[in-house]
C-alpha cells in the first residue's frame, strides 16, 4: 500500500511516501524558519499563509522523489490536531480535496500518534514501549501498547521543553528556533557552571513543568547579563543540563511505575545531542532499551504521518470529509 503523507500542524510543510507502513520512497519539508525568525516565535497567521503557497509543490516534490503520479497512491494520511489551527486546515482541505477528486481515501492522523509511529516505521522496538515526545508544542510521557493503544501518563503543565530553548534562546539573542544553536554552544559548554533549577524532578507525577526554568534564566541574564563567549557556552550547556536531566529522570520513572522496559523518543527536542546521550547513558543503566529516530525523523516530517496512516487505512479506517481541523486534540 502507497501512502502519501501530509503534514503542516505547525510552521513546516512536509509530504512524504512510504510503502506499506515501513518503506521509505520520499520525505519533502519546506520550514518557514526564515519567515519566522525576525519574530522569535511562530506568527500563526504567517505560517498558514506560507503553507497555502507550499502545499502543492511540496507535495508533487514528494511524488516526483518518489517516481510516482497521484493516481498510483493508495491513501492519505493528514494530520487533522493537533496545532495551529489555520496551519492544519491547509494541509488537511488539500487533503480531502485530492481525495474527492481521485477517489482515494484518506484518514485524519493525530499529530502525536504521528510521533510514536515513527517507532513502527523503524521497527524493532519491543512492545509495550514508554514513548517522550518532547517538541516546540509537546512534551508528554505515554504507555504504547500497541499502535492505537495509548496511556497519556504525563504531560507539561505550561511551556513544552522546545519552547523553553526557544525562549530561552531569545533572550540570548540566538535567533528562532533556538534548541539547535542551544545544543550547539552547549557542546563547547560547562553544564555544571550554573545550578538551574530542575523543575518537578522530585515530584511523584510524571507532569512536567519548565515556565519557572526560563525563569530562572531570565533572572540570570537581568542579574549578569548576557554573557559572551565561554560564558554563554556555558549558560547554555547548564539550562541544557537542567532540561534534559527533568527529561530523563521523568521518562525512567515513568517505565519504573509501569514495570516497561523499553523507550521511545521523538519530536523536535529528540534531535538534543545531549539528551541522546544522557537517556542512552541512564537507560544502559537501569537495564532500558531505547530507541531513537535519526533527527530528521524526531522532527515534523510526512513520513510518520504516512505510516501511521497505514496502519489505520490497513484495518478499513478512513475519514469522512467533513472532518475538522481540532487545535487542542489529544492523544
Ligand atoms: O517537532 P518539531 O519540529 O515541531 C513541533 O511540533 O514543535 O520541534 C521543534 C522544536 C523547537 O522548539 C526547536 O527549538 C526544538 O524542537 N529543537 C531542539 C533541537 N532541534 C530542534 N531542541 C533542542 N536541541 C536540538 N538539537
Ligand atoms: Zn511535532
Amino acid at each position: 500500500m502507497l501512502v502519501l503523507g501530509i503534514e503542516s500542524s505547525c510552521d513546516d510543510m512536509s509530504a512524504a511516501v512510504v510503502e506499506n507502513g515501513r518503506k521509505f520512497l520520499s520525505c519533502v519539508v519546506s520550514s518557514q524558519d526564515n519567515i519566522h525568525s525576525k519574530y522569535g516565535g511562530i506568527v500563526p497567521e504567517l505560517a498558514s499563509r506560507r503553507h497555502i503557497e507550499t502545499v502543492i509543490p511540496v507535495v508533487e516534490e514528494a511524488l516526483r522523489e518518489a517516481s510516482l503520479s497521484i493516481d498510483e497512491i493508495d491513501g492519505i494520511g493528514v494530520t487533522y490536531g493537533p496545532g495551529l489551527v489555520g496551519s492544519v486546515l491547509v494541509g488537511l482541505s488539500f487533503a480531502k480535496a485530492v481525495s474527492l477528486v481521485k477517489g482515494i481515501p484518506f484518514v485524519g492522523i493525530n499529530h502525536l500518534e504521528g510521533h510514536i509511529s515513527t517507532a513502527f516505521f523503524m521497527g524493532g522496538i519491543t512492545l509495550p514501549f514508554v514513548g517522550l515526545i518532547v517538541s516546540g508544542g509537546h512534551t508528554l510521557l505515554c504507555k504504547v501498547d500497541s499502535f492505537g493503544s495509548y496511556t497519556l501518563l504525563g504531560q507539561t503543565r505550561d511551556d513544552a521543553a522546545g519552547e523553553a530553548f526557544d525562549k530561552v534562546a531569545k533572550l540570548l539573542n540566538l535567533g528562532y528556533p533556538g534548541g539547535a544553536v542551544i545544543d550547539r554552544l552547549g557542546k563547547r559548554g560547562n553544564g555544571k557552571a550554573i545550578a538551574f533549577p530542575r523543575p518537578f524532578i522530585s515530584k511523584d507525577s510524571l507532569d512536567f513543568s519548565f515556565s519557572g526554568l526560563k525563569t530562572a534564566v531570565n533572572r540570570y541574564v537581568k542579574e549578569y547579563g548576557v554573557p559572551e563567549k565561554q560564558d554563554l557556552n556555558d549558560l547554555s550547556a547548564s539550562f541544557q543540563e537542567a532540561v534534559v536531566d527533568v527529561l530523563v529522570e521523568k521518562t525512567v520513572t515513568a517505565c519504573r511505575k509501569n514495570g516497561v522496559k523499553n523507550i521511545f523518543i521523538s519530536g523536535g527536542v529528540a534531535a538534543n545531542s545531549r539528551l541522546r546521550t544522557k537517556m542512552a547513558e541512564r537507560a544502559r543503566k537501569e537495564g532500558l532499551s531505547l530507541t531513537v529516530p535519526p533527527p530528521k525523523l524526531c522532527t515534523d516530517n510526512g513520513v510518520m504521518i504516512a505510516s501511521a496512516a497505514y496502519y489505520r487505512l490497513k484495518t478499513g479506517e478512513s475519514s469522512a470529509l467533513d472532518l475538522n481541523a481540532i487545535a487542542n486534540l489529544s492523544l
